[in-house]
């Protein structure tokens, strides 16, 4: 059993104050409830206030939004692995569209990130998707395959099983647009397909493949009850503490 994984990508959202107005009622209507796991994914800037706040709190992780391939040195603006480890970061979102298309991230980058990340002990939630166009064009397994081919190239299967992927359809990022359950369930089932080909069966069977793209607490329950879908990564909606909680405590009610 996959054990569902929903994080919140707060994008270039939440001031440090904000961060910590979200936690008291976010933590409040969450209670103690660990059948699901559950990541907070801040701005770096809020990334320490954000650690201090869940340094006592058992069921809620820290994640981080990006990071760079390189140890250290000269790469102004870019933070590295070790500096989100001192912070008690435990996940790092790679790949996300916004990144490959705003700032040119490619596959291969995306892979030497990942590398870096397991490296470090940090898990990766690499990223996948196609866009509306690629969609039209009967592309989507074609460009879910080359992703996965490119980004996870080189990874062992012990690596593969701590390694998160998030399939987000572009176009149902940010646009209120969500992917019909049946649609986001044929590509989380031809993921893992991929994934049994180009490792092997258990391993495929072990990789926890989230949703994304305008999930809330309205479509939760019937996108996470898909057979291949191992969570989300929720964007606009995760801003909203008790949204946000709705949508976890909507997952781990399908868990009973
Ligand atoms: P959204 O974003 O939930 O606002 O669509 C999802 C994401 O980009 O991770």
């Amino acid at each position: 059993m996959r054990k569902k994984i929903i994080a919140a990508n707060w994008k270039m959202n939440m001031t440090v104050g904000e961060t910590e107005g979200f936690f008291k009622p976010f933590l409040l209507e969450l209670g103690g409830e660990k059948q699901v796991e559950v990541v907070i994914v801040p701005p770096f800037t809020s990334l320490a206030k954000a650690g201090e706040i869940l340094r006592n709190v058992q069921n809620v992780k820290l994640g981080a939004q990006n990071m760079s391939a390189e140890k250290s040195g000269a790469f102004t603006g870019e933070i590295s692995a070790a500096m989100l480890r001192e912070l008690f970061v435990r996940y790092v979102v790679l790949g996300h569209s916004e990144r490959r298309t705003i700032f040119g991230e490619t596959d291969e980058i995306v892979n030497k990130k990942t590398h870096a990340a397991h490296a470090a002990t940090l898990r990766p939630i690499v990223c996948i998707g196609e866009t509306l166009a690629e969609r039209d064009g009967n592309q989507v397994e074609a460009v879910l395959e080359k992703q996965i081919r490119g980004s996870l190239a080189g990874l062992s299967a012990d690596q593969l099983e701590e390694t998160v992927i998030a399939y987000e359809p572009v176009w149902a990022i940010g646009t209120g647009r969500t992917a019909t359950p049946q649609q986001a369930q044929d590509a989380h089932a031809f993921i893992r397909r991929k994934l049994t080909e180009l490792w092997d069966a258990a391993t495929a069977d072990k990789v926890r493949i989230q949703y994304g793209g305008s999930v809330k607490p309205a479509n939760t329950a019937e996108l996470m009850s898909q057979p291949d879908i191992d969570g989300a990564l929720v964007g606009g909606a995760s801003l909203d503490p008790r949204g946000f909680a709705e949508i976890v405590l909507a997952t781990v009610k399908l868990a009973n």
